[in-house]
Parts: C-alpha cells; sequence; structure tokens
C-alpha cells in the first residue's frame, strides 16, 4: 500500500513526513530544501541567534539580526526548491511576532509554533494564505489552542503537531513524566486525545484538521503504525540531523552517531522547560554553576540571565558550529540507533519502502503493539 499524502488546506504533500524545525542553526535552508525536494515538507527554525545583533531594541524593525538572517534563509531555501517549505518559531524567543510577521511576508507555506502556547498566531497571519499549525503536548493543549482560536479568531488550525515525550529539544512535559521511559505517556495514547479534539473541532468547522505526531518515530514501521493510528503524517527531527545536507557541522552529527542509550539526559533549560540531550562536560560544568556568561542578547521572554547557569543560545550555537566544549547537543531518545551520515535522499527512500511495506503487513495482521521506542 502507498504512503497517504498529507493534505494541509491547498497543500498536496506527496511524502507525509515534516522534518521538525530544529535549532539553533540545526535545520536552516540547506536541509529544508533538500527534505522539500524529495516531497516532504523541510523547516527552517527560527531560532537563531545572529551574531550581527548589536541591539535588541533595534530587532523590532526587522532591519538587523535575527530577523533578517531568518528571511535570507527562508530566500535561499526558496532558491532550491519549489518544495514546501516551513518554519518553525518558537513563542518564548524575544523577536517572535516579527518573525511570523517576516515569515508571512516571505510567503512561507505553513508556520509550526510552541514552546509555549501560540494564542494569538492568527492574529498575526490575518490575511495571509500561510498555513498555521500549533505544536502540542497533549489534547488538553490542543483544545486549550482550538477554543481561544475559534473564540478569538473565529479560526481552526490548519494541521496539528503532536510532540511525544520521546522527542528531542524541549518538551511540553514535566520533569517527573520524563524520569523513566514507565512514568512517559504513550505517544499513541496522546494522539487518540488529540484526534478526539481535532475532530470536534473539524467537524463544527467543516475544515480537516491533519494531526503530524512526532517523538522517537525512527523507522517506516513507527511511521506506518501511527499514521494507522490516524495521524495523517509524521514529524522527525533526530534521524534528519544525521543527513549530509543538515545544517549543523559534522562534530555535531558525530555526536550523534557516537552517542550510547546511557548518555541520553533530561535537563531544565533556562527556556524554562525540560530538554532531551546528549550529557556532555559543558553541561556537567553548568550543573555546578561553573559557566560564566554575560547576556546581551535576550533572546528568550522565559529566560533570566541572572539565574540562569548558562547562555542557551550561545551553547546551542557554540554546538551547531562544532564546538562541544562550549556546548551541548539536544537529541531525541533514539539518537543511539543512529549509526551513519546519510543524504537526505537515501533517508526518505528508506523510510517510505519501509513504511510501505509494514502498512501490507499491519493490514494483514492488524499489529497495534508500540514500537515508539
Ligand atoms: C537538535 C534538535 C533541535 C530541535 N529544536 C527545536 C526547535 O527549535 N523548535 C521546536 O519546536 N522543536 C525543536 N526540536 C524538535 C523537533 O522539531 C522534532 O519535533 C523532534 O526532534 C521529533 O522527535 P525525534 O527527534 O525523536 O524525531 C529539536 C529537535 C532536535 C533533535
Amino acid at each position: 500500500m502507498k504512503l497517504p499524502h498529507l493534505i494541509i488546506g491547498n497543500l498536496d504533500i506527496p511524502i507525509p513526513i515534516v522534518q521538525g524545525g530544529m535549532g539553533i542553526k540545526i535545520s536552516l535552508a540547506k536541509l529544508s530544501s533538500s527534505v522539500a525536494n524529495c516531497g516532504a515538507v523541510g523547516t527552517i527554525s527560527a531560532a537563531i541567534k545572529s551574531d550581527h545583533v548589536k541591539d535588541r531594541k533595534n530587532i523590532a524593525s526587522g532591519a538587523e539580526g535575527d530577523v533578517s538572517e531568518f528571511v535570507g534563509f527562508i530566500r535561499e531555501a526558496k532558491r532550491l526548491t519549489t518544495g514546501v517549505i516551513a518554519v518553525n518559531i518558537m513563542t518564548a524567543l524575544t523577536s517572535y511576532q516579527q518573525l511570523v510577521e517576516a515569515a508571512v511576508r516571505e510567503n512561507v507555506d505553513i508556520i509550526f509554533s510552541g514552546a509555549g502556547l501560540p494564542l494569538n498566531l492568527p492574529m498575526l497571519v490575518e490575511g495571509s494564505s500561510v498555513k498555521i499549525a500549533p505544536i502540542v503536548s497533549s489534547g488538553r493543549v490542543a483544545e486549550l489552542i482550538c477554543k481561544t482560536w475559534t473564540r478569538k479568531y473565529n479560526r481552526v488550525p490548519d494541521a496539528v503537531v503532536l510532540e511525544g515525550p520521546m522527542a528531542g529539544g524541549h518538551l511540553g512535559y514535566s520533569l517527573d513524566e520524563l524520569k523513566d521511559e514507565a512514568s512517559m505517556p504513550k505517544l499513541e495514547n496522546l494522539l487518540a486525545d488529540v484526534l478526539e479534539v481535532t475532530r470536534k473541532y473539524s467537524k463544527e468547522y467543516n475544515k480537516t484538521i491533519p494531526v503530524i505526531a512526532g517523538g522517537g518515530i525512527y523507522t517506516g514501521t513507527d511511521i506506518a503504525k501511527i499514521i494507522k493510528l490516524g495521524a495523517s503524517g509524521v514529524q522527525m527531527g533526530t534521524r534528519f540531523v544525521c543527513t549530509d545536507e543538515c545544517d549543523a557541522a559534522d562534530a555535531f552529527k558525530q555526536a550523534y552517531v557516537k552517542a550510547k542509550k546511557e548518555d541520553i539526559i533530561i535537563i531544565n533549560s533556562p527556556v524554562g522547560m525540560p530538554g532531551r540531550a546528549l550529557r556532555n562536560e559543558f553541561l556537567e560544568k553548568a550543573k555546578k554553576g561553573e559557566i560564566k556568561f554575560n547576556c546581551s542578547f535576550l533572546c528568550l521572554k522565559t529566560c533570566n540571565p541572572k539565574t540562569s547557569p548558562y547562555c542557551i543560545a550561545n551553547a546551542l550555537t557554540n554546538a551547531a558550529q562544532g564546538n562541544l566544549e562550549e556546548g551541548f547537543v539536544f537529541a531525541g531518545s533514539n539518537v543511539y540507533r543512529v549509526d551513519k551520515i546519510v543524504p537526505v535522499k537515501d533517508l526518505i527512500k528508506e523510510l517510505v519502502d519501509e513504511a510501505e511495506s509494514a502498512f501490507n503487513f499491519l493490514g494483514r495482521y492488524n499489529n497495534e503493539s508500540s514500537c515508539f521506542s
């Protein structure tokens, strides 16, 4: 059986895979355009921290710094592909509104937005045809967003991304829920809750709201299983880091290839959320309060530089550039399974082939056991 297309409004996406936005500077023009060229969704992360910002107040004009660099990446991606290009803009970013407005001006296809509640996103894109998709961690959050958007803006999401607790990067779950696998909510159960909400609003607004599920999706079989359970597509991050085209430095990718299961830890990020990362000396030092820094960026609404143990923007930028002594690497729970770096088109072909044969198998045996681990 063929994989179904992912339909988001008038966007017909042949491969129902969304390459998740990955900051800082992990998914930019090269990765996103390569994914889009294969018929899936390529996503540029707006978490950038430009080196050119001299005065954060000037960002509001969009004339310098993060916003202009972000615009450059969107233009570059669009030059390299005619496929679907999305952006991922975290609500926690200080320049959130300016970044959304820039994405609208540049006519991106989709804005994904999480790391907080994107409650005013419909207002910021009003009058444009850009699709908007909140990233949620539960049915409860999906309900809150749909309720607010319908009440205030008479609008439902064009799609919803469910990011489960096995994902890399920041996570919308408590430290308690993330302490071990047994206490983590299961992606399939979370999906059922989110589908209940989206189906209700779909019916009320006579509009399909596809749900894209991610976090721990590793193989084509995982993709087939979650689609069989009602997802319209998947979001994947970790596997796209280990591609030739990923925008991170080789040392970042090699940290993934070398990672063992016991290297994966949950940290308390200055963003104000837990995050999944790879243990290293920098994080050990940060835990002991040994990192000294001066903040001149104020890139996050949620970070207090006076109490934060380190500057996450500096740490992630250093890591993306291959300086892991002064930074660290976010990664998904399946990172230890990665053993090589491959071209994007080989990865996507492998996933699609596996998913299509798994569909046939699942159709025959209706096997619903969990494989998202
Ligand atoms: C290195 C890295 C950076 C990420 N950065 C972001 C980000 O800036 N914003 C965001 O919403 N999600 C971010 N994510 C989450 C991904 O978009 C995606 O949802 C997640 O990786 C899916 O889980 P998987 O890694 O198990 O496939 C990041 C993930 C990784 C691995």
